[in-house]
């Protein structure tokens, strides 16, 4: 007890004009920070009282958004007003919520100037702030508006103030009223009634096809591999290429995003709001308009793979969602990096757990992959020997663990091509033309399996018993993957796998049913089971 009052005694000692000052004012801005994707609300609180000047800041801030009381103070100093005679207490609330960016600066700058009391008229409850200021008051864009502003919208927000550099992202926005503001200036003109703020106009979008130049016909020879590519674009099936080098393992995987068709309105916004987050939409575009390529190095760490931080980032993985994610040279990645792949490539979503903070990324890209049969590469080469011995090779396949592999619903050998085909002219059919089977196969996946979250939904995806539902299998088509099964000693998993690429060669083929012949060859798809790698 004793304690308790010297306590406090001692914080009226250390400030008493703060104590028994004269409360100027309370003002309250409302505001949204995301964790990940989602958006939570923070009330921007703040009193002033006359005194020695202060300006201290409660309720869980990060180190960017305690940073704030800086350009605030000196945003307000650029419009005349001085902070010089005034204690300045900011809360956010809810004090258990972890406040990061500087996203922040915005609300506090008008909670300040309204407990100063320089607006006479009280600010709309459903309106929300969010930018970051320059020392002179300047609007600047801010990360992940798109997700932060969808959040916003269901949590019930009516309207935002938002940083016009943000202008073609806000429009991506349906069914709230985003004003778009170029300084402090303009939002203290809007909220006084003197002059609205322009609201943002919609962005049009419009999807391209990834090519970069890079055309299928430029591969000679490879039918196999170049079939496998195309029921891995139909059916999104992670695919994984195995062969000596200079086989075109490389020069394959970088097609793959140019027979897959283009996004849709419902993937382009899931894509555009991760990569908002991280920072990579064009401010022009708004939108990301192509599907992703993320082709990492393989030296990458797990949270680069997978994404991590104190801040939850999205990682590679989300980075390729509703992409092609390529893992070249899939051997030389260290074994955690790997075995961080399993979850997501089973779940569809990464989580990541941080003492304050949890966030979870939708990761669902085709995962293509290369490898060679062992070190030196030669490992299953027709004609040339390979010199690795017993236990380099067995090293050299121990990251790849069984569980891992199981995950590439497809198998494809790519063996080295002939110098006989390289020197005749191509006679591969070009990308548009694999491009609009994918298609047709997509769209008769689209009708048939159905959306999830407004998304449709690809062969990849469907369960046991959605499968079973939607596409049972004939009876000689089960005895052939039982047998199958029996023969290579494949798992439940490969089971299932086995029955959605059979399912997506029927799409390609335009076939209702699975047939015999499509079981058969998404078999075949699976042979590399047993052989090189392992
Ligand atoms: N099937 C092919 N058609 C045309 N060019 C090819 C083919 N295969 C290889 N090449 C040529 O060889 C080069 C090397 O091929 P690529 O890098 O794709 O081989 P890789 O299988 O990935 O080898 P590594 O295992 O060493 O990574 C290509 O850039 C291309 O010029
Ligand atoms: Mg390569």
């Amino acid at each position: 007890m004793r304690v308790a009052r010297q306590l406090v005694e001692m914080v009226i000692a250390a400030a008493p004009q703060v104590i028994r000052g004269r409360v100027i004012g309370l003002g309250i801005a409302q505001a949204y920070v995301l964790i990940g994707l989602e958006a939570h609300p923070v009330r921007v609180e703040v009193t002033t009282t006359r005194g020695p000047a202060f300006f201290q800041m409660v309720g869980l801030a990060e180190a960017a958004v305690r940073e704030s009381r800086v350009r605030v103070a000196s945003a307000l100093a650029s419009l005349g007003v001085l902070l010089d005679e005034f204690a300045v207490t900011v809360n956010l609330a809810p004090g258990d919520l972890r406040k990061s960016g500087a996203s922040l600066d915005l609300a506090i700058a008008v909670a300040v100037l309204t407990a100063l009391g320089h607006f006479e008229r009280s600010i709309d409850s459903g309106l929300q702030f969010c930018g970051e200021l320059s020392l002179d008051g300047a609007l600047l864009p801010v990360r992940g508006l798109l997700p932060l502003l969808e959040g916003a919208k269901r949590l019930g927000a009516k309207s935002s103030i938002v940083p016009r550099c943000n202008a073609a992202e806000a429009g991506l926005v349906r069914g709230m009223q985003v004003y778009l503001a170029q300084s402090l200036s303009e939002v203290l003109a809007h909220l006084a009634g003197e002059r609205p703020l322009c609201l943002s106009e919609p962005t049009r979008f419009s999807p391209e096809v990834e090519s970069e130049g890079a055309d299928l016909s430029d591969v000679r020879g490879q039918p196999g591999a170049r079939r496998a590519l195309e029921i891995a674009a139909a059916g999104n099936h992670n695919l994984l290429l195995v062969g000596p080098p200079g086989g075109g393992k490389t020069l394959l995987a970088r097609r793959l995003p140019s027979i897959i068709p283009p996004l849709t309105y419902a993937e382009a916004m899931e894509v555009t709001a991760i990569h908002s987050v991280a920072g990579l939409v064009d401010m022009r575009a708004g939108a990301v308009t192509r599907r992703p390529f993320r082709a990492p190095h393989h030296t990458l760490s797990e949270a680069a793979l997978v994404g991590g931080g104190d801040v939850p980032r999205p990682g590679e993985i989300s980075l390729a969602h509703n992409g092609v994610l390529f893992l070249d040279e899939f051997a030389e990645f260290r074994r955690n990096v790997l075995e961080a792949l399993r979850q997501p490539l089973e779940d569809g979503f990464v989580s990541i757990s941080r003492a304050r903070a949890r966030a979870c990324f939708p990761a669902r890209p085709l995962v293509v992959s290369a490898i060679n049969g062992c070190p030196c590469g030669y490992f299953g080469h027709p004609t040339r020997p390979c010199i690795c011995s017993e236990q380099r090779r067995a090293r050299y396949t121990e990251r790849l663990s069984g569980p891992l592999l199981d995950r590439f619903d497809i198998h494809c050998a790519v063996p080295p091509v002939e110098f006989r085909t390289l020197g005749q002219p191509s006679s591969s059919e070009r990308s548009v033309e694999v491009a609009e089977r994918v298609r047709r196969a997509r769209f008769a996946q689209y009708a048939r399996n159905g959306k999830v979250d407004g998304c449709e939904r690809c062969n990849f995806e469907l369960t046991l018993s959605e499968l079973e539902s939607l596409a049972p299998l004939g009876a000689e088509s089960r005895r052939l993957v039982e047998s199958a099964g029996r023969q290579l000693g494949l798992s439940a998993r490969s089971f299932v796998r086995i029955y959605r690429v059979a399912r997506t060669i029927a799409d390609l083929a335009g076939s209702e049913s699975i047939e015999t012949e499509h079981t058969a060859e998404a078999v075949q798809a699976r042979l590399f089971d047993r052989a090189p790698v392992r």
